[in-house]
């Protein structure tokens, strides 16, 4: 049973101290998904390697009481008990929760609990048990294991959240795509398991099926499973087969949204999707198939940004589309390959000669096509159908 029943996950907790007790309370805490910082001049092995492997964050001082005010639970386990007691009743002041973790001796390293509000004497820091009133964000049926679907950006490695990345730091599996920040699963840690799905010419593919048995199977073994995905994993990532397989099979699962290809690689190629007396909207498709009368529309009457994923295969046909339903062929027209990273390049063109221009400068997947009058809107200079020639330019 849990001495102390509080929901943790993603709240900040503060750890003072850098011995053995505060290791131990910052492992329990971690277990419970919370989001541990540690002060303390130096720290013992097991919180250094905590610190090392961003499983916590860690400050190199003692802990002041103005640090109170950035958390949301303190645990004081400086070792000393005047330390402690100042933590504590710091706390107390500001109406913030606070526990004294025990010491490594009987009796030592905790305040006592009638000495602040808040202490909890030597209480340890227990695994909780399943919140009363389980988050919206999250499905939580099942046993101690978790899939969490993190959205990783469109490739360069700070295009990953702060939460997708404190996820990344907790994993002890992660099953990873061929798209987004891969480069991240190089500084993993050797105990972290790394499951490699991504789709790569002439290698087996790895169903949908596949990977959704992989993330149950590591989540029912009680682990950490980070789906890393490039983008955001709800738009064309099928993040929600994968969400609703783990709720059928009442395994924890919860999301973190990233950074979609769809927006940051036009922009981070100088395409804002919409702007202000431009574009009041914008469409996102994928190019596997004919594109829909919603898209054609949008480019015909140029009232919204068409934005096409995976559209490099079928791109001359859907050019072809448009221009077929009386699309302007000088309507501004841009794509994008591997955006974010070293190789991002791009071309832009009218649309009657996007292809061709395209073809030339050698572009392929993975690329982002947009069309519309924002492709110019921060390029005046430059307006669509001068003629000038492709546009090229390295990233
Ligand atoms: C299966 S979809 C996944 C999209 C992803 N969930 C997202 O939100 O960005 C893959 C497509 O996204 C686009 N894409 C992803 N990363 C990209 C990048 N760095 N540069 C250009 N296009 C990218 C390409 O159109 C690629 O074919």
């Amino acid at each position: 049973m849990a001495l102390v029943a509080l929901e943790l996950a993603g709240r900040a907790v503060l750890v003072a101290g850098g011995g053995p007790a505060a290791a131990r309370a910052a492992a329990s805490l971690l277990d419970q998904d919370a989001d541990v910082r540690v002060l303390a001049e130096e720290l013992c092995e097991d919180l250094a390697e905590l610190a090392r492997t961003g499983r916590v964050r860690w400050t190199p001082r003692p802990a002041v009481a103005a640090d109170l005010d950035d958390c949301w639970l303190v645990v004081a386990a400086t070792g000393g008990s005047l330390t402690d007691r100042a933590l504590l009743a710091a706390a107390a002041e500001r109406r913030r929760p606070a526990l004294a973790a025990a010491g490594d001796e009987p009796g030592g390293g905790g305040a006592r609990e009638d000495e602040a509000g808040w202490g909890l004497g030597s209480a340890r820091l227990l695994p909780l048990e399943e919140p009363s009133t389980p988050s919206p964000a999250r499905s939580r049926t099942g046993p101690a294991g978790r899939v969490v679907l993190v959205g990783g950006g469109p490739g360069a490695e700070d295009l990953i959240t702060v939460r997708g990345q404190r996820w990344l730091a907790r994993a002890d599996v992660v099953v990873a795509d061929r798209l987004g920040p891969t480069g991240l699963l190089d500084r993993l840690p050797a105990r972290v398991e790394v499951v490699d799905v991504g789709k790569t010419p002439g290698r087996h593919q790895v169903s949908q099926d596949e990977i959704n048995q992989v993330l149950l199977d590591r989540a029912r073994a009680g682990l950490t499973v980070v789906r890393l995905k490039g983008g955001d994993p709800f738009l064309f990532g099928r993040g929600g087969e994968e969400w609703l397989a783990c709720v059928r099979a009442g395994v924890a699962v919860e999301v973190v949204p990233g950074v979609s290809s769809a927006l940051s690689v036009p922009a981070l190629a100088g395409v804002p999707v919409t702007h202000r007396g431009t574009s009041t909207g914008v469409l996102v498709e994928h190019g596997h198939t004919e594109l829909t009368g919603a898209a054609v529309r949008a480019v015909v009457t140029g009232e919204a940004t068409l934005v096409v994923l995976m559209g490099v295969a079928n791109l001359s046909r859907h050019v072809a589309t448009l221009l077929a339903a009386g699309a302007d062929p000088r309507t501004p027209a841009a794509l994008v390959s591997d955006g974010s990273t070293p190789r991002q390049r791009s071309v832009t063109a009218p649309l009657g000669r996007l292809v061709a221009e395209v073809e030339s400068a050698g572009l392929g997947a993975p690329a982002v096509v947009v069309v519309g009058a924002v492709v110019d809107a921060l390029a005046p200079a430059a307006p669509a159908g001068d003629g000038s020639g492709p546009g090229e330019n390295g990233a």
